[in-house]
């Protein structure tokens, strides 16, 4: 099928915007920006970049010993913005990373797209790490932390949409952490788009998303990654929005809007969701919003990676859900930012 010409596709946007050193899906490796090199707080690992013509990535520098200033300026100059590092390395520190992600990400040296990517790739982790099923306060704590980190990083400095796409296609999968920082990503600049949110309100937006299916925790994790259910295991995963609803409800610091985003994210504008089938005007709006990117981000990187459909094929679905499943106003928004202007 032919590609729509009008779609800003991440694909495209490397081939058109890097040089093939920095371009994403090396398998093994993650992609960070070589101003982190720079950086005296960020962890030691080994670097590695994609040299032209090359098949292997080559290791540019050691763990131990640090890359000079004029060295780094050099591989900048040659358009080496970004390195990799070993996937096995980065998770090994990626918990010293999170002790300084806060100074990281408040250097203005670095390009606003380039700190969310430091961010999402530390955060995804640590938020599956924190996704136990005794206990939701570790993950809300950790929650309120990442989500005035996403308000104001993709809110005030206005990382796009296609930026966060791009960072998102190059990480590993539809884990839960990934799909809950990506899903808070895309709501804070879909509510910005309709000029829902401002400074006081983007932070409560970013958490409410983080938290949207916090009560999957309590279900068989394996009825996730399932291609076919059985009606028994549906019903059970048609339960996590009034979980997650109940196991926030009356916790200090939980506001009304972020837990309508718990309860009413899989309501559809006609009636016909869960758990309890409202209709549009009863679905609060952060819901109804957060519906439209919980749907992309399912859609384009699933939990099953056999399941994952194109960003254009995806376009098509929301389009097509468009005063059924999803709100009109919402996904006519969120698509036209996929486009070229
Ligand atoms: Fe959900
Ligand atoms: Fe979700």
């Amino acid at each position: 099928m032919a590609q729509d010409p009008t779609l800003v596709a991440a694909s495209d946007h490397w081939t058109q915007n890097t040089p093939a050193a920095n371009r994403p899906h090396l398998g093994g490796y993650v992609r960070l920006p070589l101003a982190m090199l720079r950086r005296h707080d960020a962890p030691r690992w080994d670097w590695y970049a994609m040299y032209e013509g090359s098949h292997t990535p080559t290791r540019v520098a050691r763990a131990e010993a640090r890359l000079s200033e004029h060295e780094i300026d050099d591989l900048d100059l040659r358009g080496y913005q970004s390195l990799y590092v070993r996937g096995s390395d980065f998770q090994g520190r990626s918990a010293l990373l999170l002790q300084s992600l806060e100074a990281i990400l408040g250097d203005e040296s670095i390009p606003p797209s380039d700190r969310f990517m430091i961010l999402a790739r530390s955060a995804a982790g640590e938020l599956d790490r924190q996704f136990r099923p005794s206990d939701c306060g570790a993950y809300f704590e950790l929650s309120q932390r990442i989500g005035a980190l996403i308000a104001n990083l993709v809110g005030r400095l206005r990382v796009t949409p296609s930026d966060i796409f791009t960072i998102r296609t190059e990480s590993e999968g539809g884990s839960f952490g990934a799909h809950a920082l990506y899903a808070s990503a895309y709501a804070v600049t879909l509510a910005d788009a309709l000029g829902m949110a401002d400074d006081n309100n983007r932070r409560q937006l970013a958490i409410g998303a983080l938290l949207h299916d916090i009560g999957e925790r309590r279900l068989p994790l394996e009825n996730f990654t399932k291609s076919s259910l059985s009606e028994v295991e549906r019903q059970m995963i048609y339960k996590h929005p009034q979980i997650g609803y109940e196991d926030l409800l009356g916790r200090d610091g939980i506001e009304f809007a972020q837990l309508m985003m718990v309860y009413q994210h899989h309501e559809w504008v006609d009636g016909h969701g869960y758990p309890v089938q409202i209709l549009r005007e009863e679905i609060h709006p952060w819901a109804r919003v957060l519906a439209v990117v919980d749907e992309f981000d399912s859609l384009t990187c699933n939990r099953i990676p056999q399941a994952s459909i194109t960003l254009e094929d995806t376009i098509k679905h929301l389009s097509a859900s468009s005063g059924s499943q999803l709100d009109k106003e919402a996904v006519r928004c969120w698509t036209s930012l996929f486009r070229r202007r």
